[in-house]
């Protein structure tokens, strides 16, 4: 398929995909499909065991549980795979890639998604490390002193940390020196034009059992249309849920707002949300051009991009709107 004129390939993605961009950008620059190019990228977020909102490595839910929620979405034929609260397998990326290319299914869950990935021949592992339990014992032996019996009762004493920490993921990440409410989320283009957006993540340490976020939610956490663009969403998931904000970026796209009003609306439909618990989402945007972008309601947030001709990711302050609707570029 002859190239788009004025389409490069292009990685745009969360900052904590940097570890994967040398791999993306080497296949993009071969030719290779945007889908594997996303699917590379996180991947390799998933293997790093220092990214405690990933894969491997990441934060566990209540009971010390690392439940894992992954998606991809092809913009070219707008299929979708994914798996939520997965335990025991690092990949889920390449599970939910699975999903997508064998199953007549779009999302499977839980013991469900467990099965699938073992007929499939993936490997099964534990994925708590020493560091990672030792930053949610930390919590535990801080907040909960006796803990009392049933995650039901003891997820209502630990309500007023689980408020604090949506409220403030700053203040969270500061006190355990690492991000505790983080996800990974790529977008690509490729040589043809093609767009695909990957997403993963460990969910929100100390979550309920079971919780599924909007990473692995095709219109919320992720979506991909060549037509229009693509967009991902990093933050607190119940929001991109009930906005569906990936996919409305790209509807607003095709209803005819340029890229940067289209990212815009969607944050306003952020702020219309009433939830105790408001807090950040940003959001990552490329339109079918490539130009791209990154939007919060939070001040402060960035995004990482690369083309072929640059030699490592730029990073680029994401552009904070306000609840008034003011924009503000650049710190
Ligand atoms: N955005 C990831 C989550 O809320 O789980």
């Amino acid at each position: 398929m002859r190239a788009r004129s004025g389409v490069h390939p292009l990685l745009v993605a969360s900052k904590n995909a940097d570890v994967g961009f040398e791999e993306g950008m080497r296949l993009l620059r071969a030719g290779a499909s945007a889908l594997d190019a996303v699917v590379a990228v996180v991947r390799q977020v998933e293997d790093n065991p220092k990214d405690h909102t990933v894969g491997y490595g990441g934060l566990p839910n209540l009971r010390g549980e690392v439940e894992l929620d992954a998606m991809v979405m092809d913009g070219a034929t707008l299929k979708a795979g994914a798996v939520a609260a997965l335990k025991g397998f690092r990949n889920p990326i390449l599970i939910a890639r699975q999903v997508m290319e064998t199953l007549p299914h779009v999302l499977l869950a839980g013991e469900g998604a467990a099965q699938f990935a073992r007929e499939m021949g993936f490997e099964e592992e534990e994925l708590l490390t020493e560091e990672a339990r030792a930053i949610w014992k930390r919590r535990l032996e801080a907040d909960a002193g006796e803990l009392p019996p049933g995650v039901a009762r003891y997820y209502r004493h630990m309500a007023r940390f689980a408020r604090a920490l949506a409220k403030d993921p700053e203040a969270a990440a500061e006190e355990y020196g690492t991000d505790v409410t983080g996800t990974v989320v790529v977008i690509a283009q490729d040589q043809q034009g093609r767009l695909a957006v990957a997403t993963s993540t460990s969910g929100w340490a100390w979550k309920y059992p079971g919780r599924v976020g909007d990473t692995p939610i095709p219109g919320a956490g992720g979506y991909a249309d060549n037509r229009y663009g693509a967009a991902a969403c990093t933050g607190r998931g119940e929001m991109a849920v009930r906005a569906v904000t990936a996919r409305s970026v790209v509807l607003y796209m095709k209803m005819g707002l340029p890229l940067w009003n289209a990212a815009r609306e969607a944050v306003l439909d952020l702020y219309a949300l009433e939830d105790e618990f408001a807090s950040g989402v940003t959001l990552y945007a490329v339109d079918a051009h490539g130009n791209h972008v990154g939007f919060s309601n939070r001040e402060g947030r960035t995004y990482i991009f690369q083309t072929p001709h640059m030699a490592s990711p730029e990073e680029r302050p994401c552009v904070f709107v306000g609840p008034d609707g003011q924009w503000q570029f650049g710190p």
